[in-house]
């Protein structure tokens, strides 16, 4: 039989995954770059119309399926070419978690210099800069860091759903969700701190002209809620069938934005009442921040939080990516758990060794002026989820037939089944083409 989440662990384990880097690391650099309060606005608006109906697609295929991404889509499609998209997303999983690992990678050892000292080093606002940089040149440090969470991560997922995943995410997500509510408040009660929140929510409406925000802020949006990738048909594949798939994805799309938008809180009063320019990139949190823990009274605890809350998010979602593969392969090999996590876990490192050494050994590697680590993450964010993400819109919305469809999400004979197939039909892979096109 196959293993089943509890209820609360699959909520758990569904934030847990939503919630990562993309939601602390990405978020606050991409909405410095694109406007803030604009971005914010298309970003939500993405969230709602784009990413909530495909979320409950994934875990409404998953949970019919009861197996991985490309024999459930194979199963549930026997005539078409849908499995296709199960395919990209097994192998997708390799690049998303070979990079991702990198900067938790990054963020575990920022984690464990800010609680042994060694961070605080610098001691100055802008030495982190050199800091960062020489440790991101050097070729086998940010590789061993990356290496050590891609074991803890294999460590837990091989353990399996219930005793491995849902156990982590629930000693984990209630930690982090303490530690971030907790540097919002800190962060809202310096003083300028209401500079940070006129920049998250007074829009400057130009950056509405922009194509690029929105391009970035329904990247976002792809990212932060890691869809498109099979991973909520993957975690879906092991419902309990009894549990509704329309209320735990507005649970888990829920708590994936405020877990953002906390963090954004966290981020940009700070930022702002220390007169420092947002829109840094992605050094956002590891140059800009530390020096600014280094300056304030409690700064050390404060940065040993943040970046601990940094690599605990990191290593939650870490679980789900790694799900994809290992489901597939434990499958197609007849092997055990363990054995396909393993696999899975090292194709993944193997992955991810060029972009971790994109900033020294091949420094001179460079996809269209950006150097491997951000060009896989734009890879990943503008090309790899949005095609998923259509596919999968596609496949539920005309591959799989309606009656299906709607009865699988528990959504038959209703308004709101409707207007889910709307988006998932029309409105999602239009607004994703557009976007590839004016691009
Ligand atoms: N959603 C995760 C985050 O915000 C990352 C992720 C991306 C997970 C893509 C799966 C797929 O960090």
């Amino acid at each position: 039989m196959r293993e089943q989440w509890t209820r609360s662990g699959f909520l758990l384990a569904g934030i847990g995954s939503a919630a990562g880097l993309g939601n602390i690391w990405r978020f606050s650099y991409v909405a410095g770059e694109n406007g803030g309060a604009a971005f914010l606005i298309i970003y939500l608006l993405a969230v709602i119309f784009i990413g909530l109906p495909l979320v409950i697609a994934e875990l409404a295929i998953g949970s019919k399926g009861r197996n991985d991404a490309v024999a459930t889509l194979r199963h549930e499609a026997p005539t078409g070419h849908w499995y296709i998209a199960g395919g990209l997303s097994v192998v997708g999983a390799f690049f998303i978690l070979g990079f991702y690992s990198v900067i938790a990678g990054w963020a575990l050892k920022y984690f464990v210099g800010a609680a042994d000292g060694s961070l605080w080093a610098p001691q100055q606002l802008n030495a982190y800069h050199a800091y960062f940089e020489g440790f991101i040149a050097r070729p086998f440090e940010p590789l061993g860091w990356q290496l050590l969470m891609l074991t803890l991560t294999t460590a837990v997922v091989a353990g399996g759903i219930r005793h491995g995943i849902e156990a982590a995410n629930r000693l984990l997500m209630p930690l982090l969700c303490l530690i971030v509510i907790g540097l919002a408040a800190y962060s809202l009660s310096l003083d300028g701190a209401e500079k940070g929140l006129d920049f998250l929510f007074t829009p400057d409406w130009s950056a509405f002209t922009r194509p690029a925000v929105y391009m970035a802020a329904i990247g976002q949006a792809f990212f932060s809620l890691g869809i498109g990738m099979a991973i909520f048909l993957t975690y879906g594949s092991y419902l309990d069938p009894k549990q509704s798939i329309t209320k735990s994805a507005s649970i888990i799309v829920l708590g994936d934005s405020l877990l953002a938008i906390t963090a954004g809180l966290a981020i940009f009063p700070a930022v702002f009442a220390f007169g420092i320019d947002p829109a840094q990139g992605p050094e956002l949190a590891f140059i800009t921040l530390p020096g600014l823990f280094s300056q304030i009274p409690g700064g050390r605890l404060i940065g040993t939080l943040f970046f601990g809350l940094l690599a605990g998010a990191a290593l939650t979602s870490m679980f789900s990516i790694l799900e994809v593969p290992s489901a597939y392969l434990a499958r197609r090999l007849s092997c055990s758990r363990r054995k396909a996590t393993l696999l899975a876990a090292s194709l993944s490192f193997i992955a991810g060794i060029p972009p971790a050494l994109g900033f020294g050994v091949f420094e001179q590697v460079t996809i269209g002026g950006q150097n491997l680590l951000d060009s896989y993450d734009d890879a990943v964010s503008h090309l790899l989820l949005p095609t998923g993400g259509i596919l999968i819109a596609l496949f539920t919305g005309w591959g799989w037939g309606k009656r299906r469809a709607l009865e699988a999400a528990g959504l038959d004979n209703s308004k709101l089944g409707e207007l889910w197939l709307l988006c998932l039909q029309y409105i999602g892979p239009l607004v994703i083409l557009t976007i590839f096109i004016a691009l």
